[in-house]
Order: C-alpha cells, then sequence, then structure tokens
C-alpha cells in the first residue's frame, strides 16, 4: 500500500508587486533585493482576504486536477504561520468554504518546513488508515506584518509620498519584509495499490533558536495578550536575524541531506528533483552546489513568489507538475528549514 499524489492547484493573490514598487514606501531596490535574494515580485493579499480563501482557490484548481469532488477528501492538512485568528486555526474554514464541513482538519504550524512535517503526517495517516484521500494545504497571508500602511502607494493606485516618519518606520523591517508574498499551494494525496509514497526522512527541530525569526507581540504570556503599546512598537512584525538563519540553512539543510542519503544508500545521482524551499536564491545554490546537484534537477520560483513560507512547497510542485518536469515513479528529495527552528528533507517517490 502506498499514496500518490493524484492533483495539484495553487493561488496567488492580485497583481504583482515588484521590487521598484516596493522602493516607493521603504529605502531599496531592485538591485539590493534581486542580488541578495534572487527576488523580483511577489503577490500580496488584499485587506479582509485570509489563508482560508486563497487556500480555497488553490484546493479548488487541486479537485479539479485531480478529477474527484470535494466531498471524497476525507482529511484537511492545513499549514499556515499566518492563519486568520489566533484560534481556532484555518483548517476548519477551508473545510466549510469546499462544502466538506465535518471533515477533520488538522492545523499545523511549522512554518517554511511545514511540508516536511506535512509528509510524515500524511504518511501515518494513510497507514494508520485513518484516511484515504488528504488534501495538504500551505497558504500564507502575510500582508499583515508587513510593515507600512500606504498600500496604495505602494500599488501605484495614489501618486504621492509617504511620510517621512512612515518611510522610517518600514525601514526598520526592509530586510524582512522584501522576502515574504502571499500565496496558496494545494495537494491531494490519495492511497494506492502501488509503492510510493514517502521513502525516508530526517526531521529536526532546535527550539533554542526560536527567536531567530518570530512575533514579539500578541502572545498569552502576557495579560492581555495584546496590549495598545505593542501596535506602537510594530511588535506584530516578526524580527529576523537574517545572517543566522542564513547560517542555520547553509549547513544545517545540506548535512541533513547528506546524512539522509547515507543512511539510505542513496546517490545524489539517484535523485530526480530536489524540491527546496524557496527562502533565499542563495540559500539554494549553495545547498546545490555543496551537494553537486545540476541546476535543471532543482527548479527555482522564488523569482516570481518571494518566499510564501507553508505555501512555497505545494506551489513549486504544483507548477512542476502541471509543467510535466514530475512524473510518477520518480525519487525526489523535499529540503526545508523554517522558523522554529525546524528543519528537514525527505525522499518521496510519487
Ligand atoms: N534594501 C536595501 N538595503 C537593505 C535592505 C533592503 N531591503 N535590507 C537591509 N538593507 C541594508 C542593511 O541596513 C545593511 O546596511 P548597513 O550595512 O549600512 O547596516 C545592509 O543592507 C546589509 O544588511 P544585512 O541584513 O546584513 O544583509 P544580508 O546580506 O544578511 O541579507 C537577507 C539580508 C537577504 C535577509 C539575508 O540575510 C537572508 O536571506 N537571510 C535568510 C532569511 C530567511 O531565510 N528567512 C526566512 C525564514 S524561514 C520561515 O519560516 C519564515
Amino acid at each position: 500500500m502506498g499514496y500518490e499524489i493524484i492533483g495539484t492547484g495553487h493561488f496567488v493573490p492580485g497583481a504583482p508587486v515588484t521590487n521598484d514598487d516596493l522602493s516607493r514606501v521603504m529605502d531599496t531596490s531592485d538591485a539590493w533585493i534581486a542580488q541578495r535574494s534572487g527576488i523580483r515580485q511577489r503577490h500580496f493579499a488584499g485587506e479582509g482576504v485570509g489563508a482560508s480563501d486563497l487556500a480555497y482557490e488553490a484546493s479548488k484548481r487541486a479537485i479539479e486536477a485531480a478529477g474527484i469532488e470535494a466531498k471524497e477528501i476525507d482529511y484537511i492538512l492545513f499549514a499556515t504561520m499566518t492563519p486568520e485568528y489566533i484560534f481556532p486555526g484555518s483548517g476548519g474554514l477551508l473545510g466549510a468554504k469546499l462544502g466538506i464541513a465535518g471533515v477533520p482538519a488538522l492545523d499545523i504550524r511549522q512554518q517554511c518546513a511545514a511540508m516536511i512535517y506535512g509528509i510524515q503526517l500524511i504518511d501515518g495517516l494513510m497507514k494508520s488508515g485513518a484516511a484515504r484521500t488528504i488534501l495538504f494545504v500551505g497558504a500564507e497571508a502575510h500582508a499583515g506584518f508587513m510593515p507600512w500602511e500606504d498600500w496604495d502607494i505602494l500599488t501605484g493606485e495614489r501618486e504621492g509620498e509617504v511620510s517621512p516618519e512612515a518611510r522610517e518606520r518600514a525601514n526598520a523591517h526592509r530586510a524582512l519584509a522584501v522576502l515574504f508574498g502571499d500565496g496558496a499551494g494545494a495537494l491531494i494525496f490519495r492511497r494506492t495499490e502501488r509503492d510510493a509514497g514517502l521513502v525516508a526522512m530526517k526531521v529536526h527541530t532546535d527550539g533554542r533558536f526560536a527567536e531567530t525569526i518570530f512575533v514579539p507581540g500578541g502572545g498569552f504570556r502576557t495579560r492581555p495578550y495584546w496590549k495598545a503599546t505593542m501596535f506602537a512598537e510594530q511588535a506584530y512584525i516578526p524580527r529576523m536575524d537574517g545572517r543566522e538563519l542564513f547560517k542555520f540553512a547553509v549547513t544545517k539543510l545540506p548535512r541533513t541531506a547528506r546524512q539522509l542519503c547515507e543512511e539510505t544508500g542513496t546517490a545524489i545521482g539517484d535523485i530526480d528533483w530536489f524540491l527546496a524551499h524557496q527562502a533565499n536564491l542563495r540559500i539554494n545554490e549553495y545547498i546545490r552546489e555543496h551537494l553537486g546537484v545540476p541546476a535543471e534537477k532543482m527548479p527555482m520560483n522564488i523569482a516570481r513568489y518571494g518566499n510564501t513560507s507553508a505555501g512555497t512547497l505545494p506551489i513549486l510542485i504544483d507548477e512542476n507538475t502541471r509543467s510535466g518536469n514530475l512524473k510518477k515513479g520518480e525519487l525526489n528529495m523535499l529540503l526545508a528549514l523554517g522558523a522554529g527552528i525546524h528543519w528537514g528533507c525527505a525522499l518521496v517517490r510519487w
């Protein structure tokens, strides 16, 4: 018994926002962003649009591609670090939107590493018999933590300049703000008689580094858990130690990939595709070169979307499935690292 992907879909909201557009609200440039990260544009969810709305659009496309009806889904796994509410999670909202209220929905919060943990859960749910058709969705609406308020100036709907104070506030978070974009990817997994699914994986968490990227405000350690002063301190915006994260990613991910290969007797050359989370093009180039992976085996889409956190790997898988790159029976490696810090690699054959 195994399980395979029978349908994929993705959705990104609105028109792309270019690096030059960002320079309307803070001091940055296309050259700085592209050279440091490989990003050229990203999308942002509009006011009132939540992660489950983006997930709904992506899921509809995956359901259509699978040629099934939504009611055939018997489990939802929803990954996001930007849910509609602190609680409950967005999975139940998605189930209701899809017209399958009552189907269990499990929310996971492994940020950019969500797909790696997701695969482990899917494996367990399938093998235990708890599920036969699982909808895995990664969706993010990061727009709510962006450090500017003049969205109309950013998009060019309104002519004019932001105030010097607003520009200064945004500048304080510019290294973070240029990296993230919104979007959702959905994958439908179904049990099959074929020998398909997770081959092996290595997954880790190191909470000592939790504050390498985290949201300082709005947590249940203060009374109340949200205070007006937190808004003044911009405590709703994540704090990120970009250099430390960069170092962590280029050290841990190649090491974990090598260990996984050694433990399973897999040569790098045996692997058809390396599907890596897209946080920074330079991180992935480093990993690729370190492992000796040819460029054509590691598809990248960060230039168009930025880092869509939990959305990234499902979006990448959807694009490369629809383009005909990914084929049944191939051996693929997934690699990801995210806030937590959670990271890992998985060998899969779908
Ligand atoms: N535009 C122009 N200049 C900028 C910008 C910007 N957007 N951001 C920062 N700068 C300036 C800084 O102020 C600094 O100037 P100074 O030298 O005069 O002080 C200079 O550029 C260098 O800044 P650094 O932050 O040191 O730049 P670095 O080379 O480290 O690149 C970056 C920053 C792109 C964020 C990089 O560290 C990185 O990508 N790190 C990984 C981040 C990551 O992976 N995040 C995802 C986390 S995973 C998750 O689960 C969410």
